[in-house]
């Protein structure tokens, strides 16, 4: 395409809430243009862009469902639970039994985005790559996209509709009078790593430690991927691969142990939280890391990504095929519901994890953290929320 197009849907950038519902409405007919700023090899590559490696049953069935898990069947893992370690005693969480039959499917992120967008450019999709949006105008009637090449060369796309998918640090975001961000800060953030070694168990390892939290997650049965509780201000290069290894080791309490291996990356992610309504104005609507964000615990943020889409998918297929207009006016309202659920979640299994910098809430976590793993009713909250079959669990099978 030249500096000039017309398209019925454009796509702002190729993350999963994009690439899924740009996807979906290919497959109906729908005309759709994904403007991503990046490259496809910055895309798949880029170390910055390791995300979690947790999909709740409910995201993987959509994704296959969604004729897009041919790699995620393949080389990911299905886990019936994870564990809790705490006091120098594993406790484990069985899925199945708590959550009805619901459980987990291990793979990263990132692949399932290289997948997405190979499936998409296979089946005659169209990602302009290295389209860096600029400004959009005329929301309320019929939009137009302005966008930028690295090359300072400038283009412009008109659409029926615009759909924000460009996380976080979002741009479209800021073209939503009157929008209100709802913010969280944590006092915590995480020291990843990505390491050529085993995988501490077969299960992932969520441990409490009066040093701090650490956890112990794969990518496969010889990648591990690591983290351990810091504070914000922490400073990487205070983290020799030898001080890492042995922390994670402490961290564990003795109830299992990593063997080091050679790092492949090393991240620090702070924890944030917010909610930004209304996640829509005219005919822009906002999906994913774009209109929400969570703290990574719990590895929420693909999945409500995938539950947005699904249920814009919803929305604007109904107005396309009926000239329906009511599941689109209400695509706040419908987002909200998990949404929230899934911030509440996070929340919930961080501060019930992290040692607290105030000692009062230290102390009332200690108290809470007991109460959780002797009871069968957190036990099985804990289960529901982290399957997700009570949140983002119905949007299974609801395409339309
Ligand atoms: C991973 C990340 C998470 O935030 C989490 O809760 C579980 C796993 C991961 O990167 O594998």
């Amino acid at each position: 395409m030249g500096t000039r197009g017309q398209t019925q849907v454009c796509v702002v950038e190729a993350g999963p809430a994009g690439l899924l519902l740009a996807h979906l409405l290919h497959r109906e007919g729908v005309g759709v243009v994904v403007l991503e700023a990046k490259s496809r090899a910055y895309l798949e590559t880029s170390p910055h862009r390791i995300r979690a490696g947790v999909m709740e049953w409910g995201t993987k069935e959509i994704l296959v469902q969604a004729g897009l898990g041919e790699g995620l069947l393949k080389n990911g893992h299905e886990h019936q639970g994870i564990y809790l370690a705490h006091g120098g005693e594993l406790h484990r969480i069985d899925f199945p039994s708590l959550a009805e039959g619901w459980r987990i499917w291990v793979y990263g992120q990132q692949y399932q985005v290289r997948d997405m967008i190979a499936r998409f450019l296979e089946e005659g999709g169209e990602i302009l790559f290295e389209r860096e949006v600029v400004g959009l105008s005329d929301l309320e009637t019929a939009p137009k996209v302005r966008f930028r090449t690295p090359d300072g060369e400038e283009g412009e796309l008109e659409a029926e509709f615009v759909v924000g998918a460009d996380g976080s640090h979002s741009r479209t975001r800021g073209f939503i009078p009157g929008l209100v961000l709802k913010e969280k800060n944590y006092p915590f953030a995480w020291l990843g790593i990505l390491a050529e070694t085993s995988p501490a168990a077969d299960e992932l390892i969520y441990a409490s430690h009066p040093r701090g939290f650490a956890l112990f997650s794969m990518r496969s049965k010889t990648l591990a991927r690591n983290y351990l509780q810091v504070s914000p201000e922490e400073n990487l290069e205070a983290w020799s691969e030898d001080r890492i290894w042995e922390e994670l080791n402490v961290r564990l309490g003795g109830v299992a142990r990593v063997q080091p291996g050679p790092l492949l990356e090393k991240s620090l992610t702070p924890h944030r939280a917010f909610v930004a309504e209304p996640m829509q104005h005219g005919r822009l609507f906002l999906v994913g890391d774009a209109a929400h964000v969570v703290p990574p615990t719990g590895a929420k943020g693909m999945n409500l990504a995938v539950a947005d889409a699904v249920a814009l998918f919803q929305a604007l297929w109904a107005f396309y095929r009926k000239g329906e207009e009511e599941k689109l006016r209400r695509h706040t309202e419908t987002c909200r519901e998990h949404v929230w659920q899934g911030e509440f979640f996070s929340y919930w299994m961080t501060n019930l994890l992290h040692t607290q910098p105030d000692p009062f809430l230290e102390g009332l976590r200690q108290a809470e953290l007991k109460q959780a793993l002797a009871s069968e009713a957190l036990k099985r909250f804990l289960a529901e929320n982290y399957t997700g079959r009570r949140t983002t669990g119905r949007w299974v099978g609801l395409w339309t």
